[in-house]
């Protein structure tokens, strides 16, 4: 048997407690491309019956689920793997050719720092290396190590880059890391040198700018350090001390594959059908609202990048259900003003229009057209005296930038007014 077919065990902090027990067994068929996932007889007999995916995996015992996507790996255990950041960084320690798979990524990324509260291995019991992040007043040594990765360049702090080859796991494209401060874990986003405006500056005003607007964005904060480089954090949602929180991608809930591979995959990733997801799985009615806010939010602010893997959602650990996550990674598109979003806005629509955005109103879980239509008045108003109160927060090139944007599609959004 080889390494990827050797069944994985997956573990799960509970959710009420903080033990780590084994919630399941994986067993991947490198040879068939396929893989299936069972919940264990031993958290069965223990009385557990969180779902780790309530779409995919509901918590039924004995039933053995095939993966549908992925290459035979379940969603949420790729929603527990690297994307392309982290993909490099194991491609890179391992020398892994081109044929590397989803499998793969997840047993070689470590339980030290993975999204949400599952970890796997090949042992019953669950050993997860706790490995500390490194703390806030390190934060200028964890951006130079992460930066010079990305430039392959060698090692400046040894310790701090094996850590970070060891803990490779979180998603996202760009380069990034966790850092420490107190009980909370924030990731680190640099800014790069290839960047032709300063991204993490816009993507903190940003969040900042949907919090002003009543949103319930992820706390950012930003930093300048050494000689002027921009850094972003952003506090983890999936983290409360030690204890991690279950999440799963808005792409597991949708059952779709991101990146795309099919045409279904595209075709199904939809605002209105999260926003039924969310309903399905018991969170509520306010979700699906807020969820409706954040989509009128990236039209306006033209965040083009809103793909099923920056959405997702949360097992509250105090209400002991599943909620929208707050919002992650919303950065507008600096180029151009976007038409259409990556998620569709209405059945069969990605346009960034007034009409696009409120035709499936029912399905966000608005009684009427006029309460839809009241409510996104009422949210672009408020989004405009947000700009307001977040400009300064930007320099000049992007200030110009935003102002722009935001007119543009102020005047697009709103309603004509009636002329009589
Ligand atoms: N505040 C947060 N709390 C917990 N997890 C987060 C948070 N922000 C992001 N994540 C997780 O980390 C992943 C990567 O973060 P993010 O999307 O910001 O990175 P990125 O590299 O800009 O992504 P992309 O490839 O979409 O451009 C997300 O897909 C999500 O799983
Ligand atoms: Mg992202």
């Amino acid at each position: 048997m080889t390494t990827s077919e050797r069944p994985l065990f997956v573990y799960l902090q509970r959710p009420d407690n903080g033990e780590w027990v084994v919630a399941g067994r994986y067993l991947p068929d490198a040879h068939a491309g396929s893989g299936s996932f069972r919940y264990a007889p031993s958290y069965v007999e223990a009385g557990l019956s969180w779902a780790i995916d309530p779409v995919n995996l509901p918590f039924v015992p004995g039933v053995d689920y095939p993966a549908q996507r992925y290459d035979g790996l379940h969603d949420v255990l790729r929603d527990a793997s690297p994307d392309s950041w982290g993909q490099m960084l194991i491609r890179r320690e391992h020398q892994l050719g081109v044929h590397a798979t989803a499998i793969d990524f997840l047993r070689l990324s470590g339980n030290g720092d993975r999204w949400g509260a599952l970890a796997v291995g090949e042992s019953r019991k669950p050993h997860v290396a706790k490995l500390a992040s490194p703390r806030l007043h390190r934060l200028d040594a964890l951006v130079q190590e992460v930066l010079a990765i990305a430039q392959a360049k060698p090692a400046i702090d040894g310790l701090l880059r094996k850590r970070l080859f060891a803990t490779p796991s979180m998603g996202g494209a760009r380069p990034k890391a966790t850092v420490q401060d107190g009980n909370d874990y924030w990731l680190v986003k640099p800014g790069l040198m290839t960047d032709t405006v300063d991204l993490a500056l816009l993507e903190h005003a940003t969040m900042q700018w949907g919090r002003r607007a009543g949103l319930r964005f992820a706390d950012t904060r930003h930093h300048r350090l050494g000689i002027g480089r921009s850094v972003l954090r952003i506090l983890r949602f999936d983290r409360r001390g030690a204890q991690r929180i279950m999440t799963v991608s808005a792409a597991s809930l949708l059952q779709v594959q991101y990146p795309p591979v099919e045409a279904a995959d595209s075709s199904g990733a939809s605002y209105p059908r999260l926003a039924e997801e969310l309903k399905r799985i018991g969170a509520p009615p306010e979700d699906g609202i807020e969820l409706f806010g954040r989509m009128v939010f990236n039209g306006v602010v033209g965040n083009s990048d809103d793909h099923p893997r920056n959405h997702a959602v949360l097992f509250d650990l105090d209400q002991q259900r599943w909620r929208l996550s707050p919002a992650f990674d919303v950065v507008p598109d600096t180029q151009d003003d976007p038409g259409v979003l990556v998620m569709q806005v209405s059945a069969g629509r990605h346009d960034i229009t007034r009409e696009a955005m409120l035709q499936d109103y029912l399905r966000f879980g608005f009684a009427t057209h006029a309460d839809a239509s009241d409510h996104f008045d009422a949210l672009l108003k408020r989004i405009e005296d947000g700009y307001a109160d977040i400009a300064p927060l930007l320099d000049a090139a992007l200030r110009a930038n935003m102002q722009q944007r935001l007119q543009t599609m102020l005047a697009k959004l709103r309603m004509a007014p009636v002329v009589r």
